[in-house]
């Protein structure tokens, strides 16, 4: 196998860059290095911690057309996106510098009055983060920013698809100071990369973002060493319309839920919910916009839908869309492609489809496309039962007015996030995290810190 990874443009299949992969030997020695850090970069003052931190949010913010242009190349999203994600990345920088500072410990009572006792919160070690293709810079940057601030080394092998963007963002952290052996990148193939990860002795921490059968097979290989873990994993989101639901605010943030990234993202809503008795207006509603977005290359400034990350997506989603064809769902929108498997390039035209049932595919498995199924319900209860009957717990949406009917909803989904009347919940002040098969642990928030922590108790005794 050649020992270069070649990232090439999705949007024309064109090569931009070769990189070199890591020998084992090479990403050995760099775990070594990273662990050996911990020594010095726990004595790091947490107030310095978080001037680095901050100097490299300038930094990137600086850089912030530059690494927009690198992402939209590698990953094919319009560049109105990927200049979001940019400062998206950013906004966990600039949480975890602050962060750095609010890292507290708690004296307990004692039982005795011959003893104090103190709880202590310290950085667990060397953090190994595995991270997606869909947002080369921000899922990098929600693991990287809270584990630096924390006092962890922090080691990151992006997504084979798409490892520029992350070189990039390690090479402004060591220009803002961050030493070199306290944030590195190595890149190489996921299984590869993933056992050493999970085998080596120095890795204290595995944060990972991807699809759940990978994050199965990472925790069951951390086993032997007893790794914390924090996965955020595959989704299926669903998105309940209730009977009384603002329809227009509903098809226009169901756009911005489903089409973001070409639907490419872990929790874009996946099967459309909506009450039988305005799923028809609502569907044709949501077909007349889809209709309107843009399809093309991200660097075009009217795209609004980029191309599928690769042949592999692509053939997923088609093969959804025509199983739900032949079991009987109607096309209102897309169902185009424009593709050229030579060149190595695959474009899939934003599509909804009406009168889908549980035995498609697309109701069960994670789409990762821009296909919009909708079925309709009756009751609220069968909503509820719909929503929930997956074994992804990641992010739900609702629509509705109603307070009662929305408590219902909210107290009966199983889910982590969920937007009400909000297709984009995302931030980096709010946990992200799914229940059930979509993960472990939260990443954002004042919960993004505390996996990258260690609590340590000391009784005082004798006084
Ligand atoms: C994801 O799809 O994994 C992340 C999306 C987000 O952070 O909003």
């Amino acid at each position: 196998m050649a020992n270069v990874l070649r990232v090439n443009n999705p949007a024309t299949g064109e090569l931009i860059q070769e990189v070199k992969i890591h020998s084992e030997e090479e990403i050995n020695q760099a775990l070594k290095n990273g662990h050996d850090s911990f020594k010095r970069w726990r004595k790091v003052n947490a107030h310095e911690r978080s001037r680095l931190l901050q100097r490299w949010s300038q930094l990137v913010q600086e850089h912030k057309e530059e690494i927009a242009k690198i992402m939209t190349l590698e990953n094919g999203k319009p560049l109105k996106e990927s200049l979001g994600e940019v400062d998206y990345a950013t906004s966990y920088i600039d949480w975890y510098a602050e962060e750095a500072k609010r890292i507290y410990g708690r004296t307990i009572p004692a039982s005795t009055e011959s003893k104090r006792i103190i709880v202590s919160r310290q950085p667990i070690g060397l953090v190994a983060a595995i991270t997606p293709w869909n947002f080369p810079a921000a899922m990098m940057t929600r693991k990287a920013a809270p584990a630096l601030a924390a006092g962890c080394p922090f080691i990151v092998k992006p997504a084979v698809e798409t490892p520029l963007t992350t070189m990039r963002l390690v090479e402004l952290a060591h220009e803002a100071g961050i030493p070199t052996d306290v944030i590195q990148y190595v890149n190489g193939r996921g299984s590869v990369v993933g056992d050493l990860f999970t085998q080596s002795e120095y890795v204290r921490k595995i944060s990972f973002t991807g699809s759940t059968p990978i994050g199965k097979q990472l925790i069951k290989n951390s086993a032997d060493t007893v790794k914390h873990m924090t996965m955020e994993l595959g989704g299926h989101a669903p998105l309940i319309i209730a009977e009384d639901a603002d329809l227009d605010l509903a098809v226009q943030q169901t756009l911005i839920t489903k089409y973001r990234n070409a639907g490419q993202t872990c929790v874009c809503a996946n099967r459309i919910i909506v009450h039988e008795n305005i799923v028809d207006q609502f569907a044709e509603k949501l077909a007349e916009e889809v209709k309107k977005l843009k399809v093309g290359n991200g660097l075009d400034s009217d795209t609004q839908i980029g191309p599928i990350i690769n042949e592999k997506g692509y053939e997923k989603i088609v093969s959804q869309i025509e199983d739900a064809i032949d079991k009987g769902a109607e096309v209102l929108a897309g169902n185009q492609y424009d593709v050229n498997k030579d060149q190595g390039y695959y474009f899939v035209y934003p599509t909804v489809l009406k009168n889908v049932s549980a035995d498609m595919v697309i109701m069960q498995e994670e789409t990762f496309g821009p296909v919009a199924p909708i079925v309709s319900f009756k009751t609220l209860e069968e909503a509820i039962e719909i929503a929930n009957s997956t074994p992804y717990g990641l992010a739900a949406y609702f629509f509705t007015n109603d307070y009662k009917t929305g408590t219902y909803i909210h107290d009966n989904l199983d889910f982590g996030i969920i937007g009400w009347n909000d297709g984009a919940p995302s931030g980096a002040h709010v946990p992200f995290g799914g229940m059930k098969e979509s993960g472990l642990g939260r990443e954002g928030s004042i919960e993004g810190i505390e996996p990258y922590l260690e609590t340590k108790y000391l009784s005082i005794g004798n006084l």
